[in-house]
């Protein structure tokens, strides 16, 4: 379903809002090293291509990676797929200015037919959303159903939090870097290079051919 103005002036629940506008507060407080990643986003796309790209956004949240990439990259449509209307109003209201490249999803990527009807897309993002689901043995599934809007070597950019330290200590929701990396092979990525690696969390880049 895809998000119109109407269904946003809907509103998520209240709570939900107060909820999602805490997280980011949050973050804006004490996300210092999100900077890095939306860099290491930002570079690593404008590294793989040179012309306009379509890009879906997994799990967006507020849209503050969205904002950065629409702001340093050439984009010609920028899909946002949350579960939370609540999300989709925040980052709605952030990107406002950039409505005609912008569109919302409400859905869950647990759910097999969760991206039907969207396309296929040059370029798939995730950032620190995929451990949400809290039993890492889900993102194989969760990635082969994320290959599937993909084109052809086009490219999965997913940044998460690592098993270490620094890094998370729960082995059940986290994966190691390594399992990172076989979990995209494993899905049907070709290949799977490590970005960059710091203060606990990884990206990633898996491509599709
Ligand atoms: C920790 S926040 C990260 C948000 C954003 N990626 C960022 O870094 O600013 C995780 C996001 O994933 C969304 N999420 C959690 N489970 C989801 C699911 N099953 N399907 C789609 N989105 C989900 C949440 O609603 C939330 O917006």
């Amino acid at each position: 379903m895809k998000i119109t103005k109407q269904d946003l002036s809907q509103k998520g629940s209240s709570k939900n809002l107060k909820k999602a506008q805490k997280w980011e507060k949050r973050m804006i407080e004490k996300g210092h090293y999100r900077e890095h990643f939306f860099k290491a986003f930002a570079d690593q796309i404008n590294k793989l291509f040179d012309t306009p790209i379509t890009v879906l956004e997994i799990g967006s949240g507020p849209g503050h990676l969205a904002e950065r990439l629409i702001q340093t990259n050439k984009i010609k449509k920028y899909t946002l797929f949350d579960l939370s209307k609540s999300m989709h109003q925040i980052a709605s209201k952030r990107l406002n200015k950039y409505q005609s490249i912008t569109e919302y999803k409400v859905g869950s990527f647990l759910e097999k037919h969760c991206f039907e009807g969207l396309g296929q897309y040059d370029v798939v993002v995730c950032m620190q959303s995929i451990h949400e689901v809290r039993d890492k043995t889900l993102a194989v599934e969760i990635y082969k159903n994320i290959i599937n809007v993909i084109k052809l070597n086009g490219y999965f950019l997913v940044c998460d939090f690592v098993i270490g330290n620094p890094g998370m200590k729960d082995t059940g929701m986290y994966m190691t870097e390594a399992e990172q990396k076989d979990t995209l092979l494993k899905s049907g990525f070709t290949s799977a290079k490590l970005i960059t690696n710091q203060l606990g969390l990884t990206l990633y880049a898996a491509q599709k051919q």
